[in-house]
């Protein structure tokens, strides 16, 4: 069932976050519904401007819808992941999406408010709900560029403003992460300190950790055993996720711990059955390895065993 993420939010808020995790394929939607149902967790499915273009914007729709046909308990919102105005608007119009982003965190402080105050009275108009930026994550996306030097955590006093002024429903804040496997070089970690301000100036607003993904070293070790070179990738710590949501932070994304369950599947399976060519054999176990990644990622956000009474409050 098809949910808006404002109705997630307001389940969840501080008490757990809700795990966003971008799907590309099949393989990953199939995946993720079972590992959510697993450990009965509602969840986001995110749709990035990349997916979109990765074979036709209307395939991963089809997928979702299928996928809820599928699974008939499973409570999901559908979100388009770091959107450029125009793109906002097709996902708006389409009917299909619950919520946007809009990313227009490279532009200047009044720019930024200016484009999403635009999206926003476009998606409210459609009962669809926003996502913007405030402050500049590390690392790179799909349509911005930032150094780590120039990596911006985001203003507590301009989040307020900010929020005020465009009429978002929630808000990305920049506080140490960045996207990727390599988020930290030194000893950084998450800034708790800007996030308890940025909370304090807007209590009971819910807050987006982009950059999520804890690059388990573990998996990393795998990946790099089978002949991956992925050397120093660090990512959050997600025994860090709870304290979090305790500040406000609502929606947690990760996008990707799931492309390395993917790379370690894959190099694994192909290293040690070489006369393999059969692509159904690595999906499946792609399927059932994504599916117990999620479990395990909505213990740690505190999603796990809630969806009984999201369904309660969503009736
Ligand atoms: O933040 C970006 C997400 O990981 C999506 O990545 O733009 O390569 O689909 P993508
Ligand atoms: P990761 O690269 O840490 O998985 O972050 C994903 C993300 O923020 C998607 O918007
Ligand atoms: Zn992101």
């Amino acid at each position: 069932m098809i949910v808006t993420t404002k109705q997630l939010f307001q389940t969840a808020y501080g008490k757990y976050a809700i795990g966003a995790y971008n799907i590309n394929n099949l393989e990953q939607t199939m995946g993720l519904f079972r590992g959510n149902l697993d450990s009965q967790a509602p969840f986001i499915i995110q749709i990035s401007s990349g997916a979109r273009k990765y074979t036709h914007k209307l395939m991963l729709e089809g997928l979702i819808r299928s996928a809820d046909e599928i699974f008939p308990e499973a409570i999901f919102a559908v979100h388009l992941d770091h959107g450029d105005e125009q793109t906002c608007y097709d996902c708006i119009e389409s009917g299909f999406y619950s919520s946007v982003m809009i990313d227009a965190s490279h532009e200047e402080f009044d720019k930024n408010i200016e484009i999403t105050r635009r999206v926003v009275e476009a998606a409210h108009a459609r009962g669809i709900v926003v996502e913007a930026e405030l402050g500049k994550l590390g690392g790179v996306e799909e349509h911005v560029k930032v150094d780590e030097a120039d990596a911006k955590l985001t203003n507590p006093d301009q989040a307020k403003e900010f929020v005020e002024r465009t009429g978002v429903d929630s808000l990305a804040c920049a506080i140490g992460t960045s996207h990727g496997a390599f988020k930290f070089s030194g000893s950084q970690g998450l800034h708790f300190d800007v996030l308890e301000e940025i909370q304090k100036r807007l209590p009971g607003f819910p807050l987006v950790m982009h950059g999520s993904s804890s690059v388990p070293q573990e998996e990393v070790a795998r990946i790099n055993a089978a002949g991956g070179n992925l050397k120093g990738a660090r990512g959050v710590d997600e025994n860090e996720f709870a304290r979090a949501a305790t500040l406000g932070v609502t929606k947690v994304n990760i996008d990707t711990d799931g492309r390395l369950v993917w790379t370690r599947v894959h190099r694994e399976f192909f290293r040690d059955t070489p006369e393999k060519f059969d692509l159904r054999d690595p999906g499946k176990i792609f399927m059932a390895e994504y599916a117990k990644f999620i479990a395990h990622k909505n213990e740690k956000l505190g999603s796990a065993g809630t969806l009984e009474d999201v369904r309660r409050l969503a009736k």
